[in-house]
């Protein structure tokens, strides 16, 4: 099969298109015929091997050293179920899934991925295309897992820093779901459409520093992690009892509730895809190069093409 290898760590060019060997499944998992995938903030941070100090060994402990220990990457996935392990129960040959597998599974930028029948995965909604359904849980799963994490509340009010990104864009319109007033802030050519999102309000991080607000809002929620004054400085924005959370506390393990939750709210036309850019698989390094700029507007979604048999 075609993938994607990342034959070192460094810039984009060491993904490269190569035929592997296409995986069998196991017992217990379903083999996906991809046919969309998306390039995330982390699958860039991994590709470089970019991470601070303090983060080098672990880091390389959990992926490799020198290069990846699966030199697949790719989190996120749409396709369709292409043959089930002898005791897959829940799905079937032929199903429409979507989910992802963090690492260090990855595997996404592929013509085919195995996943265990437990892991992230779930029927695709029907309303949404294949590019669509990849442009969801890697910002959903994630923005989902601090909103929770924050005890977000019907009546808060809510501000999100990075509202652009695809952690924000879904942080924006879950909270807007939870039933929270939100505030946006991203730069002044997305303003308009952040609020399209669901914000009521939004801030150009160009022109004026939100903690100026003073004890404005009951959470924060940093969905970019490139502020660059303080968490301090940050919650001078808070209420009293109000809370600050970045996307960068800790590492996120969500549970197959919440890529259920975002099935159905996309079912329900309560939240849509934020896709800014696609390209097929044999760009995948162009595609990271753009990611790599760190001002893409929610997702760019990979597409896999399958030759004709
Ligand atoms: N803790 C963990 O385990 C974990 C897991 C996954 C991801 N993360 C982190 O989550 C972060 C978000 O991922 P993502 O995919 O949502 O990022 P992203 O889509 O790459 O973010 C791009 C967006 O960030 C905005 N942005 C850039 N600089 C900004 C600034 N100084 N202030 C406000 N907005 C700014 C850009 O808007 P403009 O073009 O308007 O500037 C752009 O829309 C990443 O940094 C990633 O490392 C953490």
């Amino acid at each position: 099969m075609k993938a994607i290898v990342c034959t070192k760590y460094g810039p984009p060019e060491v993904l490269q298109l190569k035929e592997v060997e296409k995986p069998s499944p196991r017992k217990n998992e379903v083999c996906i015929k991809i046919f969309a995938t998306a390039v995330t903030a982390s699958d860039c941070i991994i590709r470089g091997f970019n991470v601070p100090g303090s983060l080098w060994l672990p880091m390389g402990l959990a992926v490799g050293f020198t290069k990846p220990r699966q030199p697949i990457l790719g989190i996120v996935l749409a396709g369709e179920v292409e043959s089930a392990g002898s005791d897959i129960r829940s799905f079937k040959k032929g199903d429409r899934v979507f989910g992802w597998d963090l690492f260090p599974a990855f595997g996404a930028y592929a013509e085919y991925k195995c996943m265990p029948e437990k892991g992230m995965l779930a029927i695709k909604p029907a309303n949404v295309t294949y590019e669509e359904a990849a442009a969801i849980p890697y910002g959903g799963l994630l923005a989902l897992h601090y909103l929770k994490k924050g005890n977000i509340q019907s009546g808060q009010k809510i501000l999100i820093y990075g509202a652009s990104g695809a952690v924000g864009t879904s942080a924006v319109q879950l909270a807007r779901y939870f039933g929270a007033e939100v505030t946006g802030v991203c730069s002044t050519t997305n303003l308009e459409w952040v609020r399209s999102l669901g914000a009521s309000t939004v801030i150009d991080y160009t022109k004026e520093d939100f903690t100026n607000r003073e004890g404005t809002y009951d959470f924060i929620f940093d969905a970019v992690g490139k502020r660059k004054s303080s968490k301090f400085q940050g919650k001078k924005a808070l209420t009293p009892y109000g809370k600050y959370i970045s996307v960068d506390d800790g590492s996120p393990k969500p549970h197959i509730d919440d890529l259920i939750l975002l099935k159905e709210l996309l079912e329900a036309g309560k939240m849509r895809p934020v896709i800014d850019r696609i390209y097929p698989l044999e760009q995948m390094a162009e595609a990271h190069r753009y990611v790599d700029k760190g001002h893409k507007k929610g997702n760019v979604v990979i597409t896999v093409e399958h030759n004709k048999t």
